[in-house]
């Protein structure tokens, strides 16, 4: 055989669906090398997660572990006191860490900042005290809109620092998305920065800002951080607007953390839901302080002396609350943080900046693997990423495929890769390899966390032993557990303990196979996974609807090649308004303008009717079907199974 001829590395793993040991090299050093840990958390799981409590620094220690009495509202480690900021900064400074890099911080253009943990304390303190001298106490709610920039990072720890519940909300959310959450949570500040750098552009986050505070009469202020670079001329002030230059830069240095309860809230994150309105998903101090702390440390093998860990979330995700702020400050680790865009200026940005700042530790999404594939192998190859030891992966499943390439051409063949099953309602990593101990196979997020219990269950809550598919449960409450909805305790019940009473539901389905790996398949509910972000069906519904032509629509997620799923639209139109591509692109922008461009619809479809049962509830599962090209499912409780004929006509010739 030739060499052309020969298989790659990566067929052949493919197709003997190899499963990769983690090097022993690699073991011999890992923070959990022994297996022997599974059965230890097992054996008194209550005590596994109070021994990592132990590790953060409490004010007063906890009487008890965990109160489940009031289940499904748990409590853990009842009457301890603690600051999550004291965790991420004060402890490090004080054991002498100061001078350590907590942040590389690159933003698009080039421009960077470095800031060490010292640094980051000051910088905390000092907003701390700009927000206290803006009237914010402890409870009291605040709404970040920023960009990735080390103020985002400071601000969130700020908030935690004084006891105020923040809210990062994403800033590429639309202005109404923003109005529905600052008022959901009636917040009283909200802290945003003019602008950001995005592909080469400046983007307007003030301007968005003022859209939505407009119709927020519980704002009493707006604190707005100035990016620079030519952003200042962006957006006029308006009279609420603090300038951060005049209200944080004149502060001390200096702030007492706030003495927090360990079930006071932390924080409140939005999240996408079956129905059109978003849930705030609550986190409290001590339990999500030691999930964050203890997963990052395990999950990553971090090494705070000489690891260099970058994941490339945005904060405003739950990724980055929990594995940008809080996991890996608690850890004391050296992180890169990266303002922009992927491919600017080049498709290798990200290779030159894991070159440049000698990453270690890289966490990313199976979406962007997908782009890296595509952008071709020469854009990591130009570059020595020999500095790399651990890959990670969350949000999606990640494909084979994904995964055989992210093993060679970016972790050198030689990379344990953790491909971590989570959400936001979890608040840290609950299925995944352990990098020194577990033999991974690609495509499978493998087991539980030590001290976190999975189970597969079927249609009536039965347990699935063995190999086999079901839906999947966390049957044990585990410390760094969403403790509610915010404000809407009747949906937190119903959403996640009603379906499985006793047990949590995620919704997603899962299968197990012969050696007891988990493999995720995916969402079993109304919502879809785009890009690795959450997305619900019904609120894109509601977008559409809310168009002046729009009469009914029906939203379904259908396969793509790089973002996993993407939204497809079918609509139907009012009299008097005519089907046309100008009108399926407007409608398209429509719903990017209402909730966010990642929600916007890839396609919509223009049909005289949409296929519904007699009840009038409409079949999504149909129109999957028709999307996906697929044999037609069961049809006989259709009204009018003559709709579907046209649709799949309708479909075909846009697709075509
Ligand atoms: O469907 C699962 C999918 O993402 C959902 C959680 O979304 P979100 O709360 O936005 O959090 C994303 C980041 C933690 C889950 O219900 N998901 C997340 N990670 C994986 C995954 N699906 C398969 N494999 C994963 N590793």
């Amino acid at each position: 055989m030739t060499e052309a001829q020969q298989p790659s590395a990566l067929e052949t793993l493919l197709h003997e669906n190899r499963s990769f040991s983690p090097p022993p090299e690699f073991t011999a050093q890992a923070n959990a090398g022994d297996p022997g840990i599974y059965a230890q958390a097992d054996a008194d799981y209550l005590q596994w997660w109070a021994d990592w409590a132990g590790l953060l620094d409490w004010e007063r220690k906890w009487d008890q572990v965990l109160d489940w009495s009031g289940a499904p509202y748990a409590k853990w480690f009842i009457g301890g006191r603690l600051n999550a900021s004291v965790q991420c900064l004060d402890r490090h400074v004080a054991a002498g860490a100061g001078a350590r890099v907590a942040y590389h911080w690159e933003g698009e253009p080039g421009d960077t900042r470095t800031l060490t943990y010292a640094d980051m304390l000051a910088g905390v303190c000092r907003v701390a005290n700009g927000l206290k001298s803006l009237g914010v106490g402890k409870g009291d709610r605040v709404t970040l809109y920023m960009p990735m920039v080390p103020e985002l990072a400071m601000t969130v720890l700020a908030c935690s620092r004084i006891g105020a519940i923040f809210s990062v909300v994403f800033a590429g959310f639309s202005a109404t998305s923003l109005k529905d959450r600052i008022q959901d949570q009636d917040a009283k500040l909200v802290v945003c920065a003019d602008a950001t750098w995005r592909r080469g552009k400046i983007l307007d986050l003030k301007a968005v800002v003022d859209e939505a505070v407009a119709a927020c009469p519980t704002v009493d202020h707006v604190l707005v951080w100035r990016r620079g670079e030519g952003a200042h001329s962006v957006s006029p002030g308006l009279a609420r607007d603090i300038e951060w230059s005049s209200v944080v830069d004149p502060q001390e240095p200096q702030c007492a953390p706030e003495s927090m309860d360990a079930e006071d809230p932390l924080f409140i994150l939005y999240t996408s839901g079956t129905t059109g309105k978003p849930k705030g998903i609550l986190h409290t101090t001590g339990g999500y302080m030691t999930g964050a702390l203890a997963t990052t440390k395990l999950v990553f093998d971090l090494k705070e002396e000489s690891d260099v860990y970058w994941c490339t979330a945005d904060i405003g995700w739950i990724t980055g609350h929990s594995y940008i702020v809080f996991g890996p400050m608690a850890n004391g680790v050296t992180q890169v943080m990266y303002e922009g865009a992927p491919n600017h200026p080049g498709l290798d940005r990200f290779w030159e900046l894991v070159a440049k700042y000698q990453v270690s530790i890289f966490y990313t999404a199976p979406t962007a693997i997908r782009a890296f594939m595509k952008w071709g192998d020469e854009h990591p190859a130009r570059h020595d990423l020999s500095s790399l030891r651990l890959l990670g992966t969350v949000g999606e499943p990640i494909n084979p495929e994904a995964w055989v390439w992210y093993l060679h051409h970016i972790g050198g063949g030689r990379c344990p890769i953790v491909d971590t099953w989570w959400q936001t309602e979890t608040g840290g990593i609950m299925i995944t390899p352990l990098p020194g101990i577990t033999t991974t196979v690609p495509g499978s997020a493998t087991l539980p966390f030590p001290g976190v219990s999975a189970a597969l269950v079927n249609e009536a809550g039965d347990p699935i032993d063995g190999a086999g598919g079901g839906y999947l449960v966390l049957d044990r409450p585990w410390p760094h557990m969403l403790r509610g909805i915010w404000g809407d305790n009747a949906r937190y019940e119903e959403t996640y303990w009603s379906r499985f009473p006793g047990r949590y539901f995620p919704g997603d389905g899962a299968k197990r196979d012969e050696q007891g790996f988990l493999w995720i398949l995916g969402r079993v509910d109304d919502v879809m996974n785009v890009s690795g972000h959450r997305l619900s069906t019904m609120e894109i519904e509601s977008a559409l609807v809310d168009h002046p032509a729009v009469a009914e629509a029906a939203v379904i997620g259908v396969p793509h090649e790089l973002k996993g799923q993407a939204p497809v639209g079918f609509v139907i139109l009012r009299g008097g308004f005519e089907a046309s591509a100008e009108l399926a692109m407007e409608l398209r922008k429509h719903v990017g303008t209402l909730i966010g461009g990642l929600a916007r619809p890839e396609q919509v479809h223009f049909t005289p009717e949409l296929p519904k049962t007699r009840s009038g509830k409409i079949m999504r599962r149909l129109l999957r079907d028709v999307a996906e090209g697929k044999h037609i499912g069961d049809t006989t409780t259709l009204a009018d199974p003559g709709v579907l004929d046209g649709l799949k006509k309708e479909y075909e010739s846009r697709e075509g």
